[in-house]
């Protein structure tokens, strides 16, 4: 799956910005930052909120957020398909993903930077997508870790059978999906490799062969 990140887009035309995807990818990516778990603040729910009415593309929504307890549900009843928190946020991660479930999204859990993935692999049943972070969560734009995919590999390794997407964040463009994709990510979020480029559909459409072809060296 890709997934591009609207941070890198025009701001000022978020739904074209998103439209202008729309054949080519899976989910938009939609990055809130609260100015308190990162220092960056972005958009939040009344963004979201329209979006939601603006593109049919789903909604994939990464909140770099103090507290998601408080805060995630409003954006599973907002229609975001997928809602992921950080780990770092909360001390009940199981119980706000089974919240998010019954509000009707999916949930996700991520993994920044500086937090080991193995104390979390208890939680994966509870979860749809396990975001791992390739770089500190807070800006576009950064260097790729590759260091990181590591932990996507510790976890796929620990998923075994089950369902859950690993997606990786930060840095993935032309050169470094393929070894994310190798690693075991199966959905990749894309900021400046896709709204940086010229034609960013087709970046999409690339990107996507590229991922395609690490995962089949898995
Ligand atoms: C950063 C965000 C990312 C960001 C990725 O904390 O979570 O989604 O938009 O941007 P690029 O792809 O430019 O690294
Ligand atoms: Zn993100």
């Amino acid at each position: 799956m890709i997934a591009p990140s609207l941070l890198a887009s025009d701001f000022a035309y978020l739904a074209d910005e998103a439209n202008r995807v729309a054949e080519a990818v899976d989910w938009l990516h939609v990055d809130v930052m609260d100015n308190h778990f990162v220092p960056n603040l972005t958009i939040g729910l009344p963004v979201v909120e329209a979006l939601r009415k603006a593109t049919s593309v789903p909604l994939d929504c990464h909140l770099m957020i103090d507290n998601p307890d408080r805060w995630a549900i409003g954006y599973a009843e907002a229609g975001a398909r997928n809602v992921t928190f950080h780990a770092e946020a909360t001390d009940d991660p199981a119980a706000l993903a089974r919240r998010l479930r019954a509000a009707g999204s999916l949930a996700g859990l991520a993994i920044d930077r500086d937090t080991r993935v193995e104390p979390y692999l208890e939680f994966l049943p509870e979860f749809d997508t396990l975001l791992i972070m390739t770089i500190k969560a807070g800006f576009g734009g950064q260097s790729f870790i590759p260091e990181l995919l590591d932990k996507v590999r510790t976890a796929r390794a620990a998923a075994g059978d089950l369902a859950i997407r690993i997606e990786v964040d930060g840095g993935i463009n032309a050169d470094t999906i393929e070894a994310a994709a190798q690693a075991g990510a199966d959905a990749f979020v894309a900021g400046t490799a896709i709204y940086g480029a010229d034609d960013p559909a087709d970046a999409a459409h690339r990107l996507r062969a590229r991922a395609q072809a690490g995962a089949s060296r898995r």
